[in-house]
Order: C-alpha cells, then structure tokens, then sequence
C-alpha cells in the first residue's frame, strides 16, 4: 500500500482533478527484481494480468506478441540455459556474466518472458507489430500494479542471446523484456521524471522543423 505522504506526492504531479485509476497509473513505478518478494500473482491473478497484458493495439489483429511463463521450481534450469546460450552466442563473454545470469532468474516471485513476435509476411509493417508487443510490456507491468503487485522490465545480455528465442520455443521471435512482478519489500522510492514542458510542444504553423 502506498502511504498517504506518497499518495500526495503523485496527487501533486498532476495538474487536473485527481480520477482515481489516474491516480494508480501515476503512482506506477519500478521494483528491483531483487526487492521483489512473495506474495507474487496466483496462477488466476498471472493469467488476468496476461489478459490484460494483451489489450493492447494490434493493427491487423495479429497478436504479434508471446509469452513464457517461468515457475519457481524451473528457475534453476531455466539460469542454465541462460549460461548456455551467453556462452554460445557470445565471442567476447564478460567475466562473471554467466554467473550472473544464473543468478539473475532466481530473483521475485513471478518471472514472465515476454518476445515480439512480428509476421514478416503481413501487410502490416514490423515495426508496428513491434511497437504492439512494447505496448503489451507496458500493459503488463500496469496490469500488474493494478492488482496490487509491483514489476520490472529487464533485458540484459540475456535478452540479446539469439539461440534464446529457439530454446524457448519461438524461434521466430525476439525478447522484448523479462518481466518479474511480486510485493515490494520496501516502499519504492520514486525517481526523477522527465519535465512534461520539455518533451511536449504544440505544434504551429510558424514552427519549421530542425530539417
Ligand atoms: C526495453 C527496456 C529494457 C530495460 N532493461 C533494463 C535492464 O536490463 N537493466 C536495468 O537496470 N534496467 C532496465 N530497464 C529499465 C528499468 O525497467 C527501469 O527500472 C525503469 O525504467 C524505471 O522506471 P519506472 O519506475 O518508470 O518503471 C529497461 C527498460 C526498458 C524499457
């Protein structure tokens, strides 16, 4: 739950009327995978926040997005994997990555894979499929929020591996993010936004583009 103090703090960044699922959305942030304790999602709790995760906008209803659960008892061998594929897919391994990997999948409740999926052979472009599947990354972190849970979205080196996606049985897709979602153990601290006033402008026919 968050603390009326906080609550303020997201009250105060708004400059309309508060709406209350305005509110939930602005109090929405990240949890390192490793401040992610239980309770995590029931199955029916992960399969809602899936559902949701998938209402997203999909031009040519294609769906161009899967994703993989990963339970707690395959999380060690799911970290093997990860070691195998870096060290397969990588000419230059870093020290310690391996390790780190292994280690990395062991961290919160719930572990999901999300990849993008696009279909080359459609009329709709890649890059639309692709922007479907970051929108249903961010649906699932929100969705996830909603339901009381808090989540990051990860890639790393891992994500980059390209025998990965075969492995786990999309060899036609790409990782967009693994996502762990489960309780915070501290109260997550906010971190500093972007000023609305620098990244939105009203367009005027008077302004030229830079080019
Ligand atoms: C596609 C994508 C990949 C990311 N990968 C990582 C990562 O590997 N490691 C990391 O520390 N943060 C990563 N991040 C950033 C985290 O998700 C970060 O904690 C988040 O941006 C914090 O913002 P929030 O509180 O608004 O969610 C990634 C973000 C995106 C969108």
């Amino acid at each position: 739950m968050e603390s009326l103090p906080q609550i303020e703090q997201a009250l105060g960044m708004m400059s309309g009327p508060p709406s209350y699922s305005l509110n939930v959305l602005m109090q929405r942030r990240s949890v390192k995978a490793k401040n992610l304790i239980e309770p995590g999602p029931s199955d029916m709790m992960l399969q809602d926040i899936l559902r949701a995760s998938m209402r997203v906008p999909d031009h040519g209803m294609l769906a161009p997005w899967r994703y993989v659960i990963v339970e707690r008892q395959q999380r060690p061998a799911f970290g093997k994997l990860l070691r195998r594929c870096y060290e397969s897919d990588v000419t230059e391994p870093k020290r310690g990555q391996a390790d780190a990997l292994e280690q990395f999948v062991l961290e919160a409740p719930c572990l999901i894979v999300l990849l993008s999926r696009p279909d080359a052979k459609s009329p709709i472009p890649v890059w639309e499929q692709q922007l479907s599947a970051g929108a249903a990354c961010m649906m699932l972190l929100s969705a996830a929020h909603a339901s009381g849970f808090a989540g990051v979205w990860l890639t790393g080196p891992a994500a980059y591996c390209a025998s990965l996606p075969e492995q786990i049985g999309h060899p036609d897709a790409r990782v967009a993010g693994f996502f762990f979602l489960g309780t915070p153990s501290t109260p997550p601290e906010e971190r500093p936004r972007p000023d609305p006033s620098q990244i939105i402008s009203y367009w005027r026919p008077e302004i030229q583009s830079p080019d």
